[in-house]
């Protein structure tokens, strides 16, 4: 397949085009700086330039590809001041909004996997199971997330397939959410985060992608898909077995919900509360996991 990918540079994006080419697919990725694709070293891509926030030149290059995927859009841990929100939000709606009127010619992709997040179900301190059929919260995220697949699910209206995939805590090699938590957690120094009771819906990269490759090869899946492993854990239960995989412990009381909040403002309570979302639509349509749990799922990412 020729797939054309947005946020093809980013942590999950560049995990992607690797396996999409050793899997022997065509990647294009569309990046604000094509530069910073070659410095990573991918020679057989093909780079775009362009700035997804605005319709441009880049949007005719869609054409002759068989499905776009959608994974564009800037940090969300930052301290959340009005501008940062702003782009927050701009790189994800605008982003989607330009990719899908690029959907519209003969010739362009009738498949879209488009990004979103399990924050928009919001952020949740009960142990409410979450799927598909959820309706969404109302914190700031949850808001973005409903605005963003809105904007993706546009493309139905021009005959394209949409699957949303809302994303996880995605656990990989060299960045994300695990990178972050290593160096306390090697030090002895990692605990859980505020109550702890707070669900963290984790997926291993690795199983992302093959859910990508499924939702591509599977013609008859469109709509929601909670992108994440079949057993959640609360943050404390994760703690625990990170600090088993590397073989210390937790000896540190948990962090307290006050400390996080100084520190990170309104983002501190994207990680003092959680979503304890099961990727139902996924089991039932009989996708397997390779890491159904976070003990597998750590031993591999940490060898
Ligand atoms: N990682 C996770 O655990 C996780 C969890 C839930 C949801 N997600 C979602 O999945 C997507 C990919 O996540 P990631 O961790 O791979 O993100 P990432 O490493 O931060 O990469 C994001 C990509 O978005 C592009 N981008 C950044 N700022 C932008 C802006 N202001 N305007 C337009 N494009 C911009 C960048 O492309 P260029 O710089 O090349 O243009 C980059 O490749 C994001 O939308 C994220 O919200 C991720």
């Amino acid at each position: 397949m020729k797939l054309f990918l947005t946020g093809g540079t980013g942590f999950v994006g560049s995990y992607f085009t690797r396996r999409f080419l050793e899997e022997g697919h065509e990647v294009t990725v569309l990046t604000r700086s094509a530069r910073k694709g070659g410095e990573k070293g991918e020679t057989k891509v093909s780079w775009v330039e362009g700035d997804p926030t605005e319709p441009g030149h880049w949007q005719e290059s869609l054409s002759g590809h068989d499905a776009a995927i959608n994974l564009a859009g800037s940090t969300i841990f930052t301290p959340w001041t009005s501008k940062a929100r702003k782009v927050i939000e701009d790189s994800r709606i605008l982003t989607t909004r330009h990719l899908v009127e690029a959907l519209k010619g003969d010739s362009s992709p009738a498949t879209l996997l488009s990004g979103s997040a399990v924050g928009y179900y919001g952020g949740r301190l009960d142990d409410t199971v979450l799927t598909e059929d959820t309706p969404p919260g109302d914190d700031f995220l949850a808001q973005l997330g409903v605005k963003w697949e809105k904007e993706a699910l546009r493309a139905e209206d021009w005959g394209v397939r949409v699957a949303i995939c809302r994303l996880g805590i995605v656990l990989g090699r060299d960045g994300g959410a695990l990178s972050k938590m290593l160096p306390a957690f090697r030090k002895y120094m990692g605990s859980h985060l505020g109550s702890g009771k707070q669900w963290f819906p984790w997926i291993h990269m690795e199983d992302l992608f093959r859910i990508f490759l499924f939702l591509l090869e599977n013609p008859h899946l469109k709509g929601p898909f909670n992108c994440t492993a079949p057993n959640p854990l609360t943050n404390r239960d994760f703690a625990g077995v990170l600090a088993r995989a590397l073989g210390t412990s937790v000896l540190m009381p948990g962090v307290p919900a006050v400390m996080i909040r100084m520190a990170l403002g309104d983002f501190g309570e994207v990680i003092l509360k959680g979503q304890r979302a099961l990727p139902q639509r996924l089991l039932e349509e009989g996708f397997v996991f390779q890491f159904p749990h976070a003990e597998e799922a750590l031993a591999d990412l940490l060898k």
